[in-house]
């Protein structure tokens, strides 16, 4: 899970990184109280999960209250590469004297960790890396010993921060340290880590993303869960405990196994090249019990997809045999009555496939059409696809 700004800033104050959290508001009128209780010269920031807000113009000074005021009604509703901000932050306008860059973060293809730190901070790292890479320092640190005062040591001489810094920086390399371990996050990024006027350091932005496989040890962690910001129809899945991601074609998809819908996705997506460059509208994994119920909700989200002009139900009968899955299909298209409305192209196959097909035969539903072949059903979804369009 992501991590806006905000909530970053709340597990650095956790962990006695020196930080300043603000005060998150969601409407424009609330941002004089806030400002005035930030100390009248604050900064309003957007808070959505991508990065370059500032330049998107998500980030905004503020002289006085009244500005303030005028700043959030500017970023409030503002559209950030696909991002609606629904939220800013209004926190104490710093008098910065440097930005730094500073991060920790999982490094996969080593299985290690690592940090990569700046004194060039504040821009985007990916641009100073490939213009002036000397002036980022990468190093990796074994998860068996982690960030103790020997590490945060060598981090701070490998950086190059200023002197006067460096025991401000130990220490709160290793407070960050702190938050990446303690709160089981798999980055950990402070952007820009700044030395003030008055010489103390403060972590100004923070982007946090904690390990999912992990929650379960972390109970409060759930309080950082925005539902206004996931796509309704991903929710609604959620709540049925369905594995749906929500993608922008226009052929839903319905599969039994992640491996399965991966490569339906595929052949839709390569099929649709046929029918007027037709995409999947959807990723939908049901998993190995195809009950009517499953079924019937899986379809009801996709059919709730305004984008959907065709479904195909692309299912391998394992445990759950075919037969099995066609009277879940049977099940739930009669369970969702005038709801169906698109036709449905359903390829089943595998155990018991026969009994499978000679039930949806049967059935002889208006919606559905049998296809024997993968291939064949997502040229056949394809196609009526392109043609509900
Ligand atoms: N509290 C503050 N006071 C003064 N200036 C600030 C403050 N917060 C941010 N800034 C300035 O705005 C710049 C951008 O802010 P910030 O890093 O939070 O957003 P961003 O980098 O644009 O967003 P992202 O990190 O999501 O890409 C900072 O580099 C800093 O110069
Ligand atoms: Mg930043």
């Amino acid at each position: 899970m992501d991590l806006m700004e905000y909530q970053a800033k709340e597990l650095f104050a956790k962990h006695n990184v020196p930080v300043t959290v603000g005060t998150v508001i969601t409407k424009a009128e609330d941002a004089a109280a806030a400002a005035e209780a930030n100390g009248g010269r604050v900064v309003v920031k957007a808070q959505v999960k991508i990065g370059g807000r500032g330049k998107a113009g998500g980030v905004k000074l503020a002289a006085d209250p009244q500005e303030a005021v005028a700043k959030a009604e500017e970023i409030l509703g503002m559209d950030i590469k696909g991002h609606t901000v629904h939220r800013v932050l209004i926190a104490p306008a710093a008098d910065i004297a440097e930005e730094y860059y500073f991060s920790f973060l999982v490094d996969r293809a080593n299985r290690n960790y690592l940090c990569i730190s700046s004194i060039e901070g504040g821009v985007e790292i990916e641009v100073t890396a490939v213009e002036n890479p000397d002036a980022v320092a990468k190093i990796s640190i074994d998860p068996q010993t982690g960030v103790d005062d020997a590490k945060a040591a060598e981090i701070v001489t490998a950086t190059r921060f200023p002197a006067e810094v460096a025991d401000q920086a130990k220490d709160l390399i290793k407070k960050l340290w702190d938050v990446f371990i303690k709160e089981d996050a798999t980055l950990v990024e402070v952007n820009p880590l700044v030395k003030l006027a008055d010489g103390s350091l403060e972590a100004l932005d923070g982007k946090v993303s904690l390990d999912g496989n992990a929650e379960f040890r972390h109970e409060d962690h759930a309080a950082f869960e925005l539902t206004e910001d996931e796509d309704p129809l991903e929710l609604e899945a959620k709540e049925k405990d369905l594995n749906y991601v929500k993608l922008d074609g226009s052929v839903g998809i319905i599969g039994n196994g992640a491996g399965l819908v991966m490569s339906t996705l595929d052949v839709v997506a390569y099929a649709g090249e046929k029918h007027g460059g037709v995409k999947p509208a959807n990723f939908l994994d049901i998993g190995g019990g195809a009950s009517a119920e499953v079924m019937a909700n899986g379809l009801h989200i996709i059919l709730g997809d305004q984008q959907v002009k065709s479904v195909f139900v692309n299912v391998f009968g394992g445990i759950t045999a075919c037969d099995a899955v066609a009277n879940g299909i049977v099940g739930a298209l009669n369970t969702l009555g005038d709801e169906a409305n698109k036709p449905l192209v359903v390829r089943l196959d595998g155990n018991n496939v026969e009994e499978g097909r000679r039930i949806l035969n049967e059935a002889n539903h208006p919606l559905v059409t049998l296809v024997d072949t993968m291939d064949g059903a997502a040229d056949k979804a394809a196609e009526l696809a392109h043609a509900g369009a």
